[in-house]
């Protein structure tokens, strides 16, 4: 494939990520965003497999590289269930990760690339900023993937002196930065030659520990209710990972297509936060909302039962309705049976709304794909801040399956996890009820005064056969 050709196809490929990532802003153009993506990863995928042809046996290590990697890609996807797809973007991410590392090290050992003079200077750093980013994004999506997947805690861990353990990573870094361009000059060679003639390899494996250890450490600081920032940021570094691996590999289209995610990963944390209340340095830095020691308040007070008929005529008597949708919605697939109930009430005349609260579920607009993919209209859905100031005309709440984004300590009080994040404000309706088929805690693992309140209602069960009791009841 001619030079100009492969350029072409690249900057097609290139426009159709963006119009991608355009599309994918809004659920109703998010379908003809998702065609957009996969033309433009065609397109990338085939000019490059065409460009790099005539370089000995290439095609048959691709072709069994891309049939290793689809099956095993196709197999996943397949069976991951909606509630594990966190995890599966938190462990995709990590393979970003690792292939930037391994381009990095690849590219370090390779004796065919003769550079020299500023420009061997600048391929060196593009290999250690290439290790370094790949390397925290790799172990950082690693324990992130543990932590989603409860394979372990959730719980901050937070190290005495941790800030200054940082510090000294950081320091770390740079210096052994400057010491690994001092010992390129002039080395080239296999890793053990290179290792054993201070080639540079010493201070680059290093700082690749380094780099794992700083990961590790920077997730594992990360409280539970931090996670969705944590997610999104992971997202932003792969993007950055896998840009390194493109000025590595002198590929455009990678440099392009990575500074995309990068930045759009970026953005994204720092919505995430906003909505959040978080400072974004802090949730960085770990342990936000930690720090003060204080013990979170006891919930004291007794539970009011309500059973699926009850729930019923709560709802045949209300004309404002409010759907609080959270992540047992997604864990009892009950999206379907809300939506036949929504389009029941809303056919008897009552005015019935969807509030979505921007960290429902585990992953960024989690609840609106569930809501979507039962094919609830658009036009009801809407975000927490413009619901929020609506309850007090509200005759009727359901919360089905949430817990942390509709829990009033977040507001008031200042020892709770998950203090200063805004929820939705339910409580300010004439009544709540709260589907969950126990008083356990969310995952912030904070208790819930709002189920003692005097107008909430529990109906216990799982939220897709409670749902499909009080459809039968409405209909009955
Ligand atoms: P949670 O606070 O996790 O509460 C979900 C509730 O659903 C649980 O209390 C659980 O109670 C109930 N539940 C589970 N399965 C159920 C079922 N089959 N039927 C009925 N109820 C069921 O969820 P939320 O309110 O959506 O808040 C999200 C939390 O996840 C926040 O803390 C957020 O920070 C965190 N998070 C979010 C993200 C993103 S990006 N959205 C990513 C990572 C973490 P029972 O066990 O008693 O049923």
């Amino acid at each position: 494939m001619s030079h100009s050709l492969l350029t072409m196809s690249y900057i097609v490929a290139a426009i159709l990520f963006i119009l991608s990532l355009s599309g994918l802003s809004n659920p109703e153009t998010s379908r003809r965003g998702n065609y957009y993506g996969m033309a433009g990863m065609a397109i990338a995928i085939i000019a490059t497999a065409i460009a790099i042809a005539g370089a000995g046996n290439v095609y048959a290590v691709l072709i069994v590289a891309v049939l290793i990697g689809g099956t095993i890609g196709a197999i996943l996807a397949s069976r991951v269930a909606m509630t594990q797809m966190p995890e599966l973007v938190a462990i995709m991410h990590s393979l970003v990760g690792m292939a930037a590392v391994l381009v990095g090290f690849a590219n370090f050992m390779d004796s065919s690339i003769n550079m020299t003079g500023s420009e061997k200077t600048i391929h060196e750093i593009e290999i250690y900023i290439g290790i370094l980013i790949g390397a925290v994004t790799f172990s950082g999506s690693v324990i992130a993937f543990c932590k989603l997947s409860e394979k372990i805690s959730g719980k901050p861990l937070l190290l005495p002196a941790r800030h200054w353990f940082n510090l000294a990573l950081l320091i770390g870094v740079f210096v052994l930065g400057g010491l690994f361009l001092q010992q390129t000059e002039g080395s080239e060679g296999s890793l053990p030659m290179l290792l054993l003639d201070h080639g540079g390899a010493l201070p680059l494996l290093i700082m690749t520990l380094i780099a794992l250890t700083f990961g590790v450490h920077m997730v594992m600081a990360i409280g539970g209710a931090d996670m969705p920032v944590v997610v999104s940021m992971l997202n932003s570094y792969s993007g950055w990972a896998a840009a390194a691996t493109g000025f590595m590999l002198s590929n455009d289209l990678l440099i392009v297509t990575g500074a995309l995610v990068g930045s759009s990963g970026a953005i994204l944390s720092y919505i995430m936060c906003r909505a959040m209340n978080r400072n974004f340095i802090s949730v960085i830095a770990g342990g936000f909302g930690t720090a003060s020691g204080g013990v979170a308040a006891a919930i004291e007070g007794e539970v009011q039962p309500i059973d699926a008929d009850e729930t019923a005529s709560v709802l045949l008597a209300a004309k404002n309705i409010m759907i609080i949708p959270g992540y047992g919605m997604a864990v009892a697939q009950a999206q379907h049976t809300v939506y036949e109930i929504t389009k029941f009430l809303r056919e008897k005349g009552k005015k019935v709304r969807f509030g979505i609260h921007p960290v429902a579920g585990r992953m960024p607009g989690h609840m609106n794909v569930l809501l979507a993919e039962a094919k609830v209209p658009y036009d009801i859905v809407f975000e927490m801040e413009e619901v929020n100031e609506d309850f007090a005309n509200v005759d009727v709440s359901i919360v089905i399956g949430a817990n942390d984004i509709v829990n009033p300590s977040a507001l008031d009080d200042p020892n709770s996890p998950i203090a200063g994040m805004p929820v939705l404000e339910c409580w300010h309706g004439k009544t709540t009820i709260v589907l969950k088929r126990s008083m356990a805690s969310g995952y912030a693992g904070v208790g819930n005064p709002l189920f003692v309140l005097e107008n909430t209602r529990m109906l216990f069960g799982d939220a897709n056969a409670t749902m499909q009791a009080v459809l039968k009841a409405l209909k009955g």
